[in-house]
């Protein structure tokens, strides 16, 4: 699918808790061709610092608008964090390979999200809203101030279980303490997103109950467009760019030593 590269207006840039800001963009040819997984590359200044765009998972994409949930980490995230509404955005868009739908014969669609890796679940669930499988979500964070609202999620009647490491908020401990609610079952679609060492615990989790899967990773990227290989990640199948080749890959794929 071809990408676009466009001028996009800022509807809305706001805080949603003590993480998470919420962006939204006028965008209608790339919220018409926006794919749960995709994501967008954003450049954050107009100058050339700093020189590279920056990804953001597509969150929702509709009614000519697309989404983004992120964290000001560091100088990138935190210069688009200081933009105003109506500012002109310039955005690459949509990136990537992303999430194959669950098929026919599927009866449950597991999501497993660690903190802001829940975002690109939430415009998944509105692809397979009528998807006849049970859809249940369960979801990591480190503590009740970084959890992220699901309440979208829930009215697209994914089931959501919360974890996190200090208990504040739901089971207390990783999302592992979770998977209790994943069937064994060949009938069972795993998808998952978030930190390393979830996605390695998950595709473990997986491999050992034969369970099939899909996992989006993250990696640092310059270019987005495959062509500098700077996202380069092992897996079973050699090199593979997270920008071009992924970010979703089969859940077994990569090698996430
Ligand atoms: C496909 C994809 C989808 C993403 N979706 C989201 C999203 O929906 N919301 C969100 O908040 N973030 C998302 N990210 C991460 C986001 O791109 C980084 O947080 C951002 O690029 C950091 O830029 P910075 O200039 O603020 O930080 P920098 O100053 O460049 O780095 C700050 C810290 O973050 C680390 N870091 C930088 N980029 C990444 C990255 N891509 N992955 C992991 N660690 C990184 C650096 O190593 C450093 O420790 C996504 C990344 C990818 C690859
Ligand atoms: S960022 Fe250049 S190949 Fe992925």
């Amino acid at each position: 699918m071809a990408q676009i590269q466009t001028a996009c207006h800022v509807v809305e840039l706001k805080k949603i808790n003590a993480t998470y800001l919420r962006l939204v963009l006028e965008a209608p040819a790339l919220a018409a061709a926006a794919r749960p997984g995709q994501f967008i590359h954003i450049r954050v200044s107009d100058g050339n610092e700093p020189f590279f765009r920056r990804p953001f998972s597509i969150y929702r994409a509709q009614a000519g608008k697309v989404e983004i949930f992120f964290e000001p980490v560091g100088r990138g995230s935190k210069l688009l964090a200081s933009r105003k509404r109506g500012d002109v955005l310039d955005v690459l868009g949509p990136l990537g390979h992303g999430f194959t739908p669950p098929g026919k014969d599927v009866k449950q669609v597991v999501f497993i999200a660690g903190g802001i890796g829940v975002a690109p679940f939430m415009i998944f669930s509105d692809a397979i809203k009528e998807h006849k499988a049970e859809k249940i979500l369960l979801y990591g964070a480190r503590s009740k101030a970084q959890t992220f609202a699901t309440g979208g999620l829930k009215k697209n009647g994914v089931k959501v279980f919360v974890a996190t490491d200090d208990g504040s908020v739901g089971t207390s401990g990783r999302v592992s303490e979770l998977f209790d609610r994943v069937k064994a079952s060949p009938d069972t679609m795993i998808y998952t997103c978030g930190p390393r060492p979830m996605m390695a615990a998950v595709q473990a989790f997986a491999r050992t109950h034969g369970l099939k899967g899909e996992v989006s990773c993250e990696e640092v990227m310059a270019c987005g467009l495959g062509a500098c290989l700077g996202c380069s990640i092992p897996t079973v199948n050699g090199y593979r760019t997270v920008c071009h080749d992924g970010p979703v890959f089969d859940l077994q794929a990569p090698v996430f030593g």
